[in-house]
C-alpha cells in the first residue's frame, strides 16, 4: 500500500516501505496550501523534477530539518549542496538507481529548467519509481512527448502524476493522450490552479478523462489517499 498526500501544485508525499518521499515541494509560497504546516512534513527523500521556483521553494528548509536526501539531476543537487543541503543523490536522464525504498528511473520531460537565481538547472525530468508491487510515474512539468511511449514499452505503470494546467505544461487533452501513451488508467492531476495562467476546468477535465475510460483524481490539498 502506498499512501499519497497532496500539498498543492505538484507537491506530493508518498509513503512506501516505511519511507517518506516528497516531490517538488512548493508549499509556503502557495496561498492555496496556506493550511499546510511545513513543520508537520517529514521527508526521508526529496525528489525534484527541475529547478523552477514552483518546484523547489521549500527544499532547503525541509532537507535541513529532516536530513532528507535530495534526488535530482546533477546541476540541481550541486546547487543545493552549495546552499547547505548535505545529503543528495545526483542522477541524469536515462539513468536508474536502487534506493532502500525501490528503484528510481530519471526520464525525459520536455520543459526548461533554471534555478531560482537564474543559474543553469540542467534538463527538466520526470521519474518512474518501481516499488515492490507498484510502478508510479511522476511526470514533472512537461509537454506531451513521444518519449512517453517508451515508458509503456519499458514499464507497467499503475499510477501517473500528470501536469494538466496548460500554458506551462500539457493541458487536459494532451494529458489524456499522455495517459494513453503511457498505458495507464489511473491518473492524478497536478500543476493547476496555483496561478492565473493555469486555472483548470475540473469538470471538463474529469469528463474528458471519463470518456477515455481513464480514472482521473484531482485531490484536494491536504488530503491523503491510499493506492
Ligand atoms: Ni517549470
Ligand atoms: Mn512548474
Amino acid at each position: 500500500m502506498i499512501s499519497i498526500t497532496y500539498y498543492g501544485h505538484s507537491s506530493f508525499l508518498l509513503e512506501v516501505s516505511g519511507k517518506k518521499l516528497l516531490f517538488d515541494p512548493f508549499i509556503t509560497p502557495n496561498s492555496l496550501a496556506k493550511d499546510i504546516s511545513l513543520q508537520d512534513i517529514f521527508a526521508d527523500y526529496i525528489l525534484v523534477s527541475h529547478g523552477h521556483e514552483d518546484h523547489v521553494a521549500d527544499v532547503i528548509s525541509i532537507a535541513n530539518r529532516c536530513q532528507s536526501t535530495l534526488v535530482s539531476n546533477f546541476e540541481i543537487t550541486q546547487w543545493f549542496h552549495k546552499k547547505g543541503v548535505e545529503k543528495y543523490h545526483p542522477m541524469n536522464i536515462g539513468g536508474s538507481w536502487s534506493f532502500d525504498f525501490g528503484k528510481v528511473h530519471m526520464v525525459s520531460a520536455v520543459h526548461s529548467s533554471s534555478m531560482p537565481d537564474g543559474s543553469y538547472g540542467g534538463s527538466a525530468a520526470g521519474f518512474v519509481l518501481e516499488f515492490d508491487h507498484k510502478t508510479i510515474y511522476f511526470a514533472g512539468d512537461t509537454a506531451l512527448t513521444l518519449d512517453m511511449k517508451i515508458l509503456a514499452q519499458k514499464f507497467s505503470i499503475d499510477l501517473a502524476f500528470l501536469p494538466m494546467g496548460d500554458n506551462f505544461t500539457m493541458g487536459i487533452e494532451d494529458a489524456a493522450l499522455a495517459s494513453e501513451w503511457i498505458a495507464c488508467k489511473n491518473i492524478i492531476g497536478m500543476h493547476y490552479d496555483t496561478f492565473g495562467y493555469i486555472v483548470l476546468d475540473q469538470e471538463k477535465a474529469t469528463s474528458f478523462f471519463e470518456k477515455k475510460a481513464v480514472h482521473l483524481q484531482l485531490l484536494s490539498i491536504g488530503s491523503t489517499i491510499q493506492f
